[in-house]
């Protein structure tokens, strides 16, 4: 079964074809550099943008694999959570190619895609314990199967990426600013009580980064030499050279980056607990966050201590991409479920199997 997957739901337009749970190609353009300028993610030029690139990229994608619009079974799209006119692009054009080519069309969970990416890589043993974090969500499920996911826990206001994004930016890194964050914090050493691990105290497996944004933001109110420096010709942030300065912030990005790891994987562990009579086999850690080094080593941790299998996408599937649209989109199709063409974007995302025939 042959599957098209279409990824429009932020900033990255990317299309990618799976073919019996197997990655046959993947095609992308990022619109990082554009957001950048206004230091956050634009709604209305994210959408303008994935309307100028999308029909490119499927081009390309075509064209490199041979394959042509009759070869697609499935026609799989990113349905939501994202931005509503960023998701419309690609729901819009997912089903005009599914009618075209006389596809099956299907509506993806964003979020439990990228909970399944890691099953292109690794076969994935259920039930898991999985850890979503990226730019807008902090979730944890336990996973059952590509059709059954239970919510256990979420954050109540600022995601981990958001943490590390805002951060960021009151720091002067470019947006977005996790991946710079963490490449700073390797360079450093943390100080394990500068900040707090916020929202532990309680019974529940949620969490709420919004304090540990405010905590940085306290700190550097009177420290203005740390909050980054400008290139004057284009306005954007530059990271500083090696140096005093360099090393100051390091050692704050690491005590940062330390405070937000040991709350993910202080829920984790509890989740563990909680979960200890339901035979878990799988931690599975994905999402753009996921993508971070002291992240991912702490939860090999984990599961070193609890005897259960690690599963997390390789670097380049932990943002997000079509490959993992397609590849959630061939499990479910494989399952024998699709969606009519009457399906509507849902910014807030729905739960599976949400109304998906069978
Ligand atoms: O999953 P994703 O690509 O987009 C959303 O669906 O939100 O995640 C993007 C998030 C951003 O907040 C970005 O700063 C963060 O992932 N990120 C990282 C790292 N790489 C990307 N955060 C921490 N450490 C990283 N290495
Ligand atoms: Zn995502």
């Amino acid at each position: 079964m042959l599957c098209l997957g279409i990824e429009t739901s932020c900033d990255d337009t990317s299309l990618a074809l799976v073919q019996d749970g197997k990655l046959l190609e993947q095609t992308a353009s990022s619109q990082a550099d554009l957001h950048a300028l206004f230091g956050g993610v634009v709604p209305e030029m994210a959408s303008r943008e994935h309307g100028r690139f999308i029909g490119p990229l499927c081009d390309a994608l075509l064209k490199r694999t041979g394959v042509v619009p009759a070869d697609i079974d499935v026609v799989a799209v990113a349905r939501g959570p994202g931005l509503l006119g960023s998701l419309l692009v690609g729901v819009a054009f997912g089903k005009a190619f599914a009618l075209g080519a006389r596809a099956r069309f299907l509506g993806i969970n964003h979020l439990h895609a990228h909970i399944f990416a890691a099953g292109l890589e690794q076969k994935l043993e259920l039930p898991a314990l999985a850890l979503l974090v990226s730019g807008a969500h902090t979730h944890l499920y336990r996973v059952e199967g590509s059709d059954t996911l239970h919510p256990l826990g979420k954050t109540l206001d600022d995601a981990a990426g958001e943490a590390f994004d805002k951060a960021g930016k009151m720091l002067g890194l470019p947006y977005p600013a996790g991946r710079h964050i963490d490449e700073l914090a390797n360079e450093g050493s943390a100080c394990a009580k500068l900040f707090p691990r916020p929202y532990l105290n309680n019974e529940t497996l949620d969490f709420s980064f919004s304090g540990l944004k405010t905590a940085m933001a306290s700190y550097i109110a009177s420290r203005r030499e740390l909050t980054g420096k400008w290139d004057v010709c284009s306005g954007q942030p530059v990271l500083p050279s090696p140096g005093p300065e360099r090393a100051v912030l390091a050692d704050l990005c690491a005590s940062y980056r330390l405070a937000v790891v040991e709350t993910l994987a202080f829920k984790v562990r509890k989740a563990l607990l909680r979960e200890e009579n339901t035979a878990l086999r799988t931690l599975i850690l994905a999402g753009g966050v996921a993508a971070n080094s002291l992240l991912r080593g702490a939860m090999r941790e984990i599961v070193e201590a609890a005897g259960l299998a690690f599963a997390t996408p390789s670097i380049q599937l932990c943002t997000d991409n079509g490959a993992m649209i397609s590849y959630l989109g061939w499990l479910l199709a494989s399952k024998g479920y699709s969606h009519t063409l009457d399906m509507e974007a849902v910014p807030r995302g729905v739960r599976v199997p949400d109304d998906m025939l069978r």
